[in-house]
């Protein structure tokens, strides 16, 4: 604590990193953040890639402030996170008109100090980590965290940035885009719990932790205006959100494995489609496609092309960046690290290759 005031509050919580399986990629509201498709992730394990955040609420403060990776940001200059504080507040307030011997916590100003520890803006959802983070953290600050529902907190999440929903949920997740226009019915919701699968496991393969060339959000938005393949992935997503739906509640690997990749080749052919168009994957993540297909067709039988296969034992994914997470169940992860580690040895001099392993495993956790 760094002072002594009574009504002084802190508090720490930390948010784990999703990874999409069927990708949001397109906004129909650009202020409200309403995509033009529902999307589905994994949540990885919080001991592996999370946004850490304190928010400290404190009479004495005189105005908002933030630090990101431990350096100060103008406040006023980030509009989503404006935008959520304003939301949290707003709720706050209502709050506290109904319940007039509630402390006014609304009206008090907040120091937020956020960090991840995994390179940021690399493609490795850094943006839905730590918004799902400062979401969870103010809410607790200003006392409306256990007086929403999970979702209800999703929907501000949103507004932070669209992936950040699914970080408020454990498990599985889907984040269905609702049709309302004022984004009410546009939240995270739980498909499966962390306990639901627990042989699935994450393998992030850093293919380069460098920024990424173009920001999801303009990127997503170029996406929107000139690509007419996008069209056709609108028409397509709600059969294969069912279908992963069911891929997951049958913890069927083949289904999801096959629906992953596809989905993954999509959105990246939805990138090429775009113009200028946008290329997120490299060499090394090409690279990686055609080995992990390569390997899946040693186990698939007969060399047939087509889907509905079986056998598989690996499946990609590649967000708006050039690294890889592999979808692995846990009996297979020793074979496929020693395959990767064989046709992707660490460049010499740089020491350890960067992996990170997470399960579909846990809920954002309150530290304090
Ligand atoms: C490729 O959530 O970062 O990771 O809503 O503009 O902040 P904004 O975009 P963001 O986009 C994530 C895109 C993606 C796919 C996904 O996570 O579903």
């Amino acid at each position: 604590m760094l002072s002594t005031n009574p009504h002084a509050f802190e508090v720490t919580v930390s948010a784990p990193v999703n990874i999409a399986v069927v990708k949001y990629w397109g906004k129909r509201d650009t202020s409200l953040l309403l995509p033009t498709n529902s999307s589905l992730s994994l949540t990885l394990s919080q001991d592996d890639l999370r946004s850490t955040t304190t928010v400290r609420a404190d009479p004495s403060f005189e105005r908002d402030r933030l630090w990101l990776n431990g350096k100060e940001e103008d406040v006023t200059k980030n509009k989503r996170m404006v935008n959520v504080v304003r939301e949290l507040r707003a709720l706050r307030q209502r709050m506290e008109q109904d319940d007039a011997s509630l402390e006014k916590l609304s009206a008090q100003k907040l120091h937020v100090c956020s960090q991840n520890n995994f390179p940021t803006a690399a493609g490795l959802a850094s943006s839905a980590s730590g918004f799902a983070a400062l979401t969870f953290g103010i809410a607790h600050a200003i006392g409306v965290a256990d007086k929403v529902s999970r979702s209800d907190l999703s929907r501000l999440a949103r507004l932070g940035s669209g992936s950040a929903c699914r970080s408020l949920f454990g498990g599985f997740v889907a984040w269905e885009m609702g049709s309302r226009p004022d984004g009410v019915d546009s939240v995270a919701v739980q498909v499966a719990d962390e306990s639901h699968w627990p042989d699935m496991e994450a393998l992030v393969l850093v293919a380069s932790d460098a920024r990424k060339d173009t920001p999801s959000t303009a990127g997503m938005q170029l996406t929107v205006e000139t690509s007419e393949l996008l069209q056709e992935r609108i028409r397509q997503v709600p059969q294969r959100m069912q279908d992963m739906k069911q891929a997951i509640a049958n913890k069927d690997y083949d289904a999801f494995a096959e629906l992953t990749m596809m989905d993954s080749n999509q959105f990246h052919a939805v990138c090429l489609d775009t113009f200028p168009p946008i290329t997120y994957l490299n060499d090394v993540s090409r690279a990686v496609i055609h080995l992990i297909t390569a390997y899946n067709a040693l186990f698939t039988g007969d060399g047939r092309s087509g889907r509905g296969k079986k056998g598989y034992r690996a499946a990609y994914t590649f967000d708006a960046g050039p690294n890889a997470v592999l979808y692995i169940l846990k009996e297979h992860v020793p074979e496929v690290l020693a395959l990767v580690n064989r046709f992707f040895p660490p460049p010499e001099g740089e020491g350890e290759r960067k992996e990170y392993f997470g399960r579909a495993a846990n809920f954002m956790g309150s530290e304090n």
